[in-house]
Protein backbone atom coordinates (compact mmCIF):
# COMPACT_ATOMS: atom_id res chain seq x y z
CA UNK A 1 0.00 0.00 0.00
CA UNK A 2 1.33 3.40 -1.14
CA UNK A 3 2.21 6.35 1.98
CA UNK A 4 0.20 8.58 0.05
CA UNK A 5 -3.18 9.34 -0.41
CA UNK A 6 -4.26 11.69 -3.16
CA UNK A 7 -8.28 12.53 -2.19
CA UNK A 8 -10.89 15.23 -1.99
CA UNK A 9 -12.58 17.45 0.03
CA UNK A 10 -14.76 20.92 0.22
CA UNK A 11 -11.26 22.65 -0.45
CA UNK A 12 -10.16 20.78 -3.35
CA UNK A 13 -7.68 18.13 -3.72
CA UNK A 14 -4.94 17.18 -1.53
CA UNK A 15 -2.09 14.78 -0.96
CA UNK A 16 -2.03 12.51 2.02
CA UNK A 17 0.87 10.94 3.34
CA UNK A 18 -0.75 8.46 5.59
CA UNK A 19 3.42 8.04 7.65
CA UNK A 20 3.43 11.65 8.72
CA UNK A 21 1.38 14.05 10.99
CA UNK A 22 2.19 17.52 8.67
CA UNK A 23 -0.91 18.58 7.24
CA UNK A 24 -1.95 17.32 3.60
CA UNK A 25 -0.56 19.39 0.73
CA UNK A 26 -2.58 21.33 -1.30
CA UNK A 27 -2.20 23.87 -4.70
CA UNK A 28 -4.36 26.11 -3.12
CA UNK A 29 -3.68 29.90 -4.31
CA UNK A 30 -6.12 31.23 -1.93
CA UNK A 31 -4.03 31.12 0.85
CA UNK A 32 -4.08 34.62 2.95
CA UNK A 33 0.00 34.37 3.27
CA UNK A 34 0.48 34.20 -0.39
CA UNK A 35 -2.20 36.42 -1.11
CA UNK A 36 -0.18 39.04 0.79
CA UNK A 37 2.49 38.45 -0.43
CA UNK A 38 1.35 39.07 -4.12
CA UNK A 39 -0.22 42.13 -2.79
CA UNK A 40 3.35 43.30 -1.92
CA UNK A 41 4.95 41.54 -5.12
CA UNK A 42 7.22 44.09 -7.22
CA UNK A 43 9.48 43.01 -10.02
CA UNK A 44 12.46 44.66 -7.40
CA UNK A 45 11.03 42.88 -4.78
CA UNK A 46 10.43 39.42 -5.79
CA UNK A 47 13.86 37.36 -6.82
CA UNK A 48 12.33 35.38 -9.24
CA UNK A 49 11.23 38.21 -11.00
CA UNK A 50 14.43 40.09 -11.36
CA UNK A 51 15.66 36.95 -12.53
CA UNK A 52 13.50 36.65 -15.44
CA UNK A 53 13.13 40.05 -16.14
CA UNK A 54 9.08 40.01 -15.90
CA UNK A 55 7.27 42.35 -17.87
CA UNK A 56 3.91 42.69 -19.12
CA UNK A 57 3.63 40.37 -22.09
CA UNK A 58 6.37 38.16 -21.48
CA UNK A 59 6.31 34.79 -22.42
CA UNK A 60 7.70 32.46 -19.61
CA UNK A 61 7.88 28.58 -19.83
CA UNK A 62 8.29 27.23 -16.19
CA UNK A 63 9.09 23.73 -17.15
CA UNK A 64 9.03 22.94 -13.50
CA UNK A 65 5.19 24.01 -12.29
CA UNK A 66 5.17 21.70 -8.85
CA UNK A 67 3.10 23.81 -6.84
CA UNK A 68 3.11 26.99 -8.76
CA UNK A 69 4.39 29.66 -6.43
CA UNK A 70 6.65 30.74 -8.98
CA UNK A 71 4.59 30.87 -11.95
CA UNK A 72 1.73 32.83 -10.09
CA UNK A 73 4.14 35.35 -9.14
CA UNK A 74 5.39 36.11 -12.61
CA UNK A 75 1.42 36.24 -14.10
CA UNK A 76 0.65 38.40 -11.63
CA UNK A 77 3.50 40.20 -12.36
CA UNK A 78 1.98 40.20 -16.08
CA UNK A 79 3.88 37.35 -17.58
CA UNK A 80 1.86 34.78 -20.11
CA UNK A 81 3.00 31.87 -18.32
CA UNK A 82 3.20 28.36 -19.58
CA UNK A 83 3.32 25.46 -16.76
CA UNK A 84 4.98 22.38 -17.60
CA UNK A 85 4.66 19.50 -15.09
CA UNK A 86 5.28 15.72 -15.32
CA UNK A 87 3.69 14.59 -11.99
CA UNK A 88 0.29 13.24 -12.57
CA UNK A 89 -0.34 14.26 -9.10
CA UNK A 90 0.93 17.42 -8.87
CA UNK A 91 -1.04 18.06 -12.39
CA UNK A 92 -4.13 17.15 -10.35
CA UNK A 93 -3.45 19.59 -7.62
CA UNK A 94 -2.33 22.57 -10.04
CA UNK A 95 -5.82 22.32 -12.36
CA UNK A 96 -7.27 22.28 -9.42
CA UNK A 97 -6.19 25.30 -7.47
CA UNK A 98 -6.22 27.43 -11.35
CA UNK A 99 -9.60 26.43 -11.48
CA UNK A 100 -10.40 27.08 -8.01
CA UNK A 101 -8.57 31.04 -8.51
CA UNK A 102 -10.27 31.88 -11.95
CA UNK A 103 -13.10 33.75 -10.36
CA UNK A 104 -10.82 35.32 -7.37
CA UNK A 105 -11.31 38.71 -7.78
CA UNK A 106 -7.32 39.17 -7.00
CA UNK A 107 -5.95 36.12 -8.75
CA UNK A 108 -8.40 35.83 -11.59
CA UNK A 109 -6.66 37.81 -14.39
CA UNK A 110 -3.36 36.19 -12.87
CA UNK A 111 -4.66 32.50 -13.28
CA UNK A 112 -5.90 33.90 -16.98
CA UNK A 113 -2.35 34.26 -17.72
CA UNK A 114 -1.18 30.79 -16.69
CA UNK A 115 -1.80 27.60 -18.94
CA UNK A 116 -1.17 24.31 -17.56
CA UNK A 117 0.68 21.78 -19.66
CA UNK A 118 0.59 17.97 -18.20
CA UNK A 119 3.85 17.09 -19.67
CA UNK A 120 7.59 16.10 -19.47
CA UNK A 121 9.23 19.13 -20.37
CA UNK A 122 12.38 17.89 -22.11
CA UNK A 123 9.95 16.60 -24.61
CA UNK A 124 7.86 20.25 -24.33
CA UNK A 125 11.44 21.53 -24.95
CA UNK A 126 12.34 19.01 -27.86
CA UNK A 127 8.64 19.93 -29.44
CA UNK A 128 10.72 23.29 -30.53
CA UNK A 129 7.84 26.09 -28.46
CA UNK A 130 9.20 29.39 -28.56
CA UNK A 131 9.19 31.15 -25.63
CA UNK A 132 10.94 34.59 -24.30
CA UNK A 133 12.44 33.03 -20.85
CA UNK A 134 12.64 29.22 -19.84
CA UNK A 135 12.56 28.69 -16.36
CA UNK A 136 13.49 25.80 -14.01
CA UNK A 137 13.24 25.27 -10.47
CA UNK A 138 13.74 21.45 -9.95
CA UNK A 139 13.66 19.24 -6.96
CA UNK A 140 17.91 19.52 -5.49
CA UNK A 141 19.00 16.88 -3.04
CA UNK A 142 19.51 18.47 0.30
CA UNK A 143 22.87 18.91 1.21
CA UNK A 144 24.09 16.91 4.41
CA UNK A 145 23.99 19.17 7.44
CA UNK A 146 21.85 22.15 5.08
CA UNK A 147 18.74 23.17 7.34
CA UNK A 148 15.93 20.61 6.35
CA UNK A 149 13.00 22.18 3.81
CA UNK A 150 10.08 23.10 5.97
CA UNK A 151 6.02 22.77 4.93
CA UNK A 152 4.99 22.14 1.43
CA UNK A 153 8.77 21.71 -0.21
CA UNK A 154 9.50 19.09 2.41
CA UNK A 155 6.30 17.26 1.56
CA UNK A 156 7.06 17.40 -2.27
CA UNK A 157 10.89 15.89 -1.50
CA UNK A 158 9.17 12.85 0.29
CA UNK A 159 6.56 12.40 -2.71
CA UNK A 160 8.73 13.17 -5.72
CA UNK A 161 12.42 12.89 -4.12
CA UNK A 162 15.04 14.45 -6.18
CA UNK A 163 14.54 15.19 -10.25
CA UNK A 164 17.76 13.14 -11.47
CA UNK A 165 17.64 14.61 -14.84
CA UNK A 166 18.62 18.39 -13.84
CA UNK A 167 21.46 18.48 -15.95
CA UNK A 168 19.53 17.37 -19.07
CA UNK A 169 16.63 19.88 -18.59
CA UNK A 170 19.14 22.57 -18.33
CA UNK A 171 21.37 21.08 -21.13
CA UNK A 172 17.98 21.48 -23.57
CA UNK A 173 16.74 24.33 -22.48
CA UNK A 174 20.07 26.34 -23.26
CA UNK A 175 19.55 24.86 -26.85
CA UNK A 176 16.15 26.91 -27.08
CA UNK A 177 14.91 29.80 -29.11
CA UNK A 178 15.02 32.27 -25.94
CA UNK A 179 16.65 35.55 -24.57
CA UNK A 180 17.49 33.48 -21.31
CA UNK A 181 17.18 30.46 -19.24
CA UNK A 182 16.97 30.84 -15.59
CA UNK A 183 17.70 27.94 -13.24
CA UNK A 184 16.35 28.12 -9.35
CA UNK A 185 18.52 26.44 -6.43
CA UNK A 186 18.92 26.13 -2.88
CA UNK A 187 21.56 28.98 -1.70
CA UNK A 188 23.57 26.11 -0.48
CA UNK A 189 24.59 22.85 -1.82
CA UNK A 190 22.62 21.05 -5.14
CA UNK A 191 25.60 21.03 -7.14
CA UNK A 192 24.93 20.04 -11.30
CA UNK A 193 27.54 17.61 -12.21
CA UNK A 194 27.40 18.12 -16.18
CA UNK A 195 29.81 21.02 -17.87
CA UNK A 196 27.60 23.63 -18.02
CA UNK A 197 28.83 27.31 -19.60
CA UNK A 198 28.61 29.82 -16.23
CA UNK A 199 26.04 31.64 -15.89
CA UNK A 200 25.94 35.36 -16.42
CA UNK A 201 23.87 36.42 -13.61
CA UNK A 202 22.87 35.36 -9.96
CA UNK A 203 20.42 36.74 -7.95
CA UNK A 204 20.41 35.43 -4.55
CA UNK A 205 18.63 35.56 -0.90
CA UNK A 206 18.68 33.53 2.12
CA UNK A 207 17.53 30.53 0.48
CA UNK A 208 17.40 30.31 -2.90
CA UNK A 209 20.15 31.64 -5.93
CA UNK A 210 18.66 31.79 -9.03
CA UNK A 211 21.50 31.20 -12.13
CA UNK A 212 20.64 33.16 -15.12
CA UNK A 213 22.07 31.56 -18.49
CA UNK A 214 22.49 32.45 -21.93
CA UNK A 215 21.30 30.45 -24.51
CA UNK A 216 22.87 29.19 -27.54
CA UNK A 217 20.28 30.48 -29.88
CA UNK A 218 18.99 33.53 -29.40
CA UNK A 219 14.88 34.33 -29.75
CA UNK A 220 14.81 35.11 -33.48
CA UNK A 221 18.06 33.22 -34.70
CA UNK A 222 18.01 30.41 -36.73
C1 LIG B 1 10.77 22.21 -6.75
S1 LIG B 1 9.27 21.87 -7.56
C2 LIG B 1 8.88 23.40 -8.33
C3 LIG B 1 8.30 24.42 -7.38
C4 LIG B 1 7.73 25.61 -8.10
N1 LIG B 1 8.74 26.45 -8.69
C5 LIG B 1 6.85 26.43 -7.18
O1 LIG B 1 7.03 27.67 -7.14
O2 LIG B 1 5.96 25.86 -6.52
C6 LIG B 1 9.76 20.91 -8.95
C7 LIG B 1 8.61 20.37 -9.78
O3 LIG B 1 9.08 20.19 -11.11
C8 LIG B 1 8.57 18.99 -11.64
N2 LIG B 1 9.51 18.57 -12.69
C9 LIG B 1 10.82 18.28 -12.55
N3 LIG B 1 11.37 17.98 -13.73
C10 LIG B 1 10.39 18.09 -14.65
C11 LIG B 1 10.33 17.90 -16.06
N4 LIG B 1 11.40 17.51 -16.77
N5 LIG B 1 9.16 18.10 -16.69
C12 LIG B 1 8.04 18.50 -15.98
N6 LIG B 1 8.04 18.68 -14.66
C13 LIG B 1 9.20 18.48 -13.99
C14 LIG B 1 8.50 18.06 -10.45
O4 LIG B 1 7.55 17.03 -10.69
C15 LIG B 1 8.08 19.02 -9.34
O5 LIG B 1 6.67 19.09 -9.23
Amino acid sequence: MSRFRLARDEQGYYLDDIFNRQKPLRANFIEPALLTRLGRAGKKSELVARAVRSESGLRVLDCTAGLARDSLILAYLGCQVTLCERSPVMQCLLADALERAQDHEMLGPAVSRMTLVPSDAISMLDSGIEHDVVYLDPMFPEKEGSAAVRGSMQYLQRFLGVDEDTDRLLETALCMHCDRVVLKRPAKGGTLHSELPEPIHVFKNRNSRFEVYSPIRKTGQS
